[in-house]
């Protein structure tokens, strides 16, 4: 029994040896360790022996068995190196003709802006704060001090979420504004404050070239001790330079929003038709760039601040509509479009 699989496992090293294909290989692989192969059937008659001899032909057998199967790996391996340097010899394989062209996405032009307008608040010190798009129409309009029966809410057309309804905070809205996160930020960590709510927001709007149901806002504000309307402008302004790279025209109007007291509109120079009318500017020659104030009593006190020993302002204004004028982007409708001939020129 001994000879016999001495010989045996000769033979089958003989043979991988002289294999010179793949298929060769596994031919033998079949002819000996396969299910119907000579070592499979001795290691099967292996229960049949006399009992003094099954451990030792037992042991044996599956020396062997290791032996060949360690065999075959190795020729294998081997055998696939030839395979593949002669396959690259055959091919003709011309290293300099340049490869597939794979194109890379970039930064889309609302995100550029916003980057750029992060950054520069962060170096005055302004965190970045985020907030939910579903927001609770306490923190949308209540926390804002813009009760359910005020006129006010007219300003904003809203989106409601059917059905969704917060036990503690009203029904559920789609944010029509980044102001929310003001209450929210003041809850969370109290006075003083310098942040920054870039973010996406939503109205029920008939879209045309400067209106869309969906768009991007920048909420600011600063709470500290003893803050005017000076540091606002004064943020501004340098906000605005760094921004444009340049000088830009800006005018302060009196305005209406209930969460501020007083309440300010904040323009500058359209920049598409520098002052002379266009689509963009209602053919006024000054964009109207965003609302602002010093922060209502109520909204202070809604986040949990004492107005007594606090103050500080706010502004708001869309990020979209900045993207348009540092672009000379004319018609909204084609940042969220999806065309790619459009998006590809940033
Ligand atoms: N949330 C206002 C809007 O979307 C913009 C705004 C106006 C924000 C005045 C402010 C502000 O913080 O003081 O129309």
């Amino acid at each position: 029994m001994k000879e016999q699989l001495l010989a045996l496992q000769k033979a089958c090293l003989d043979a991988i040896k002289k294999a010179d294909s793949s298929n060769a290989l596994q031919e033998i692989e079949v002819k000996y360790l396969g299910r119907k192969g000579e070592l499979t059937a001795i290691l099967r008659g292996v229960k049949d022996l006399p009992d003094a001899q099954k451990p030792i032909v037992g042991k044996l057998s599956n020396e062997v068995k290791t032996v060949l199967e360690e065999a075959l790996e190795n020729k294998s391996k081997e055998l696939e190196k030839e395979e593949l340097n002669k396959q690259l010899q055959d091919d003709t394989f011309d290293i300099t003709i340049p490869g597939p062209d794979r194109s890379l996405g970039h930064v889309h032009p609302l995100s550029q802006v916003q980057h750029q307008v992060e950054k520069i608040f962060n170096s005055m010190g302004f965190m970045i704060m985020d907030g939910p798009e579903v927001e609770s129409e306490y923190y949308n309009f209540e926390g804002l001090n813009i009760p359910a029966w005020h006129p006010a809410r007219d300003m904003q057309d809203t989106f409601f979420i059917k059905g969704k309804h917060d036990k503690k905070h009203g029904r559920m809205v789609l944010r029509t504004h980044t102001s929310p996160v003001q209450v929210r930020t003041m809850e969370k960590y109290g006075a003083p404050l310098r942040v920054i709510v870039p973010g996406r927001t939503f109205r029920y709007e008939a879209t045309d070239a400067s209106h869309d149901t969906t768009f991007y806002q920048v909420e600011g504000f600063m709470i500290d001790k003893n803050i005017s309307i000076a540091h606002l402008k004064g943020v501004l302004a340098q906000f605005l330079s760094s921004l444009f790279g340049k000088e830009v025209t800006v005018r302060i109007r009196p305005g209406y929003f209930p969460f501020v007291e007083p309440g300010l509109e904040v323009d500058f120079s359209c920049l598409i038709c520098g002052g002379k009318g266009c689509r963009v500017c209602k053919y006024t020659g000054w964009v109207e760039f965003m609302g602002a104030g010093m922060i209502h009593e109520n909204v202070l006190k809604a986040g949990g601040i004492d107005p007594k020993k606090w103050q500080g302002w706010a502004f708001g204004f869309g990020l979209t509509r900045l993207v348009m004028m540092r672009h000379g982007i004319d018609d909204i409708r084609l940042l969220l479009g999806g065309d790619l001939r459009f998006i590809n020129q940033f």
